[in-house]
């Protein structure tokens, strides 16, 4: 597959001497993925999404569409859409020329035009709203009506920033499996936007996890999830322990003063590192029989699974279990090798962005 949206070292400041919304952003976009920007309030998704639009030009680096350098071509002549974060419908228009507003500008025939919106009505599941007035609208039934609107350009690139976030959970569900199933039946790459994890876990093809500006790490769902390269992806991206350690030599780390077996290799010996495990991996043992054993402070059953604190050391761990245990118990806690995740340090304030409580 070949790249549709290349940017290369964009930065955006939005004051001369201000700091950077985005800063040296690096992303090749293939013709047909999905791709997410996810990633705390402010740490500049939507600005990102501005520049591929054109609404908004780096201070430096270019974005490239099909190789050619678009940084400067207005909105307009971009064969992208967007879905903003704060979309807006025109209040004056009923659903039907709300959607159809941008293929009247493009002078299609009035009864392709009608057989297209009634196309992605019924993709949208507001199949018979035609007549509607967008004031008479629930905010969900708005937001499908924006992602409508869209859509039915056809453009080469979609670009949605945040579309579901006014749905409650089923709807948004039932929302992300409608665009999925869009995606597939029409030819169009999508850049997509959201700080839920899970959200984007569901969708994509490749998560782009970003922290103030900038990329923390690009890759599929799976290798986000289960190779998190620093300790923010890591606890971005579902929850973690995440616990100093000493790395003692290859395969060996100290946590909590203890000798641990673990997978990795390539730190310095005795280097100070971030340990991160994940809740699901660690097993409630007897005590005694596990790396560490701490009191039990908290149970509570989640259906699934039991969400369970203990406490050891100075540390609250964090366990996800299909075992049971007792409150105000000692417990011991078990781990594989390679369940345990080490990362270096940050090395920069840059890097600087977790906050260790
Ligand atoms: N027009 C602007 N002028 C000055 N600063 C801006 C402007 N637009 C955005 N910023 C700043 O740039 C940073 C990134 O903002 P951006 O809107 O891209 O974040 P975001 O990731 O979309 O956040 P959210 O999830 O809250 O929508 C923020 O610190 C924001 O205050
Ligand atoms: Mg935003």
């Amino acid at each position: 597959m070949e790249n549709i949206i290349e940017l290369k070292n964009v930065t955006k400041r939005f004051e001369d001497d201000g700091s950077a919304a985005v800063k040296d952003f690096n992303l090749s976009v293939k013709r047909g993925e999905f791709v997410t920007f996810l990633g705390p309030s402010g740490c500049g998704k939507t600005t990102t999404l501005r520049m591929i639009a054109g609404f908004d030009t780096p201070t430096s680096g270019s974005i490239l569409l099909d190789g050619r350098d678009i940084t400067a071509l207005p909105p307009n002549k971009r064969p992208i859409n967007t879905v903003f974060q704060r979309y807006a419908l025109f209040p004056h228009l009923n659903i039907y020329d709300n959607i159809a507003f941008g293929l009247k500008l493009k002078k299609i025939k009035e009864d392709e035009i009608r057989k297209k919106v009634t196309e992605v009505l019924e993709i949208v599941d507001l199949a018979g709203f035609e007549k509607r007035s967008t004031s008479t609208l629930s905010g969900g039934q708005q937001q499908r009506v924006a992602i409508a609107r869209a859509i039915v350009n056809e453009p080469e690139v979609l670009l949605l920033d945040e579309p579901l976030g006014a749905l409650d959970l089923k709807l948004r569900q039932v929302m992300q499996r409608e665009l999925m199933r869009i995606k597939k039946e029409v030819n169009i790459t999508f850049i997509y936007v959201t700080h839920d994890q899970g959200e984007a876990l569901t969708m994509s093809d490749r998560i782009v996890v970003m922290n103030k500006g900038i990329i923390q790490q690009t890759g599929d769902p799976v290798s986000i999830y289960d190779e998190p390269q620093n300790a923010f992806v890591a606890d971005f991206i579902g929850e973690s322990n995440i616990i100093d350690g000493i790395m003692v030599r290859d395969r060996l780390v100290k946590i909590q003063g203890v000798d641990v077996p673990c997978v990795d290799t390539g730190f310095a010996e005795n280097e100070a590192v971030d340990v991160v495990i994940r809740p699901e991996d660690l097993d409630i043992v007897e005590e005694g029989a596990g790396f560490i054993d701490g009191l039990v402070t908290e149970v509570i059953y989640e259906g699934a699974y039991y969400d369970i604190r203990v406490m050891a050391g100075d540390y609250e761990w964090h366990i996800q279990s299909n075992m049971s245990a007792t409150p105000g118990k000692k417990a011991g806690l078990a781990i594989l090798p390679d369940n345990i995740q080490i990362m270096h340090k940050p090395r920069s304030s840059d890097e600087e962005i977790i906050e260790k409580d």
